[in-house]
């Protein structure tokens, strides 16, 4: 078990949107969070100790991993990304975040992994973490290696983590798929306080959505982990329809994407650089 009231734990990507909800909903109880990212972390608390570095700056990392205990890699490239800063920071930057991690010592990781690790599966089955991964485009396969690197350290070196496939993060739910894969700023940060409190979570891969009526997913490792969602898409339902979207179309099985990762899963790969 990490302890809150004596260990370290290193946030990377800690200036951006869960990195802020993380921020919100760990910093009462933990009482050292180191935060990295390359953006400035704003107004830290003063059990915060801010670091602005690329997670491409190994001596960097090398540095602020020292006194750590836990790391919770959030640091990543999502949206509007191309091809080049995909394979920098979402694999070379994820490589180097967890080896400067393994070699300082660090004994829990949990990962920001995604729904798009699994996202080709067809919405009609119902998916578990203990199925096959089946990812829907590159950044889905750079997640589904996170994890498996995961697996490495836990079967080599006995690092233990928690890979968080994470639905749709937003303060609110955004369209009809986020009715199923909406998880909230005050779930994931009880999610991530979990997973580093939990004694012995091994190597778990675990489903990141908050306690929405229409889930299309089924995690047994939620009671494991003792992850009680507390927010339902469903309440928001109203205010996705006075915005014109069709919430009544999932009540006749008529979703507007087939499979898990939504549109994801049917988009082509991006080119090489931007235009
Ligand atoms: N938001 C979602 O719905 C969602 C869903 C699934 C998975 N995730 C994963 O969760 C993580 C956090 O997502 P988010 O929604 O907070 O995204 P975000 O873009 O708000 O935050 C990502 C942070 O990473 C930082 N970053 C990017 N490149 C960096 C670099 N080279 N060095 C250091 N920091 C760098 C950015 O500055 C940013 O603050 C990502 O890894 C993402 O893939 C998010």
């Amino acid at each position: 078990m990490i302890d809150p009231a004596s260990d370290t734990v290193l946030v990377t990507g800690a200036a951006g949107a869960i990195g802020t909800a993380l921020r919100d909903g760990l910093r009462e109880h933990w009482r050292h969070l180191r935060l990295t990212d390359i953006k400035p972390i704003r107004d830290p608390s003063p059990n915060e100790e801010p670091i602005v570095a690329d997670v491409a700056d190994r001596v960097a990392l090398e540095r602020m991993m020292q006194g750590v205990r836990a790391v919770v890699h959030l640091a990543g490239m999502i949206g509007n990304y191309d091809l080049e800063s995909l394979f920098r920071v979402n694999a070379r930057g994820l490589f180097d975040v967890f080896e400067t991690a393994r070699l300082s010592g660090v004994e829990r990781i949990v990962f920001a992994s995604s729904n798009h690790a699994f996202g080709c599966y067809p919405i009609t089955e119902r998916v578990t973490p203990a199925l096959p991964p089946r990812p829907d485009s590159l950044y889905g396969v750079f997640k589904v290696w996170g994890e498996t690197m995961l697996r490495n350290y836990y079967d080599r070196h006995g690092i233990r983590s928690v890979s968080l496939r994470i639905g749709t993060y937003r303060t609110l739910p955004i369209d009809q798929r986020s009715l199923a894969t909406w998880l909230s700023p005050g779930d994931v940060a009880h999610l991530v306080d979990v997973s580093l409190r939990h004694p012995d979570p091994g190597c778990l891969v675990v489903n990141g959505y908050s306690n929405n009526t229409r889930l299309k997913t089924y995690d047994p490792n939620w009671a494991f982990l003792g992850y009680q969602p507390r927010d339902n898409a469903e309440d928001h339902r109203e205010m996705l329809r006075a915005q014109g979207v069709d919430v009544d179309g999932p009540d006749k099985d008529e979703w507007e994407w087939p499979e898990h990762g939504g549109s994801h899963a049917q988009a082509p790969e991006r080119p090489v650089r931007s235009v």
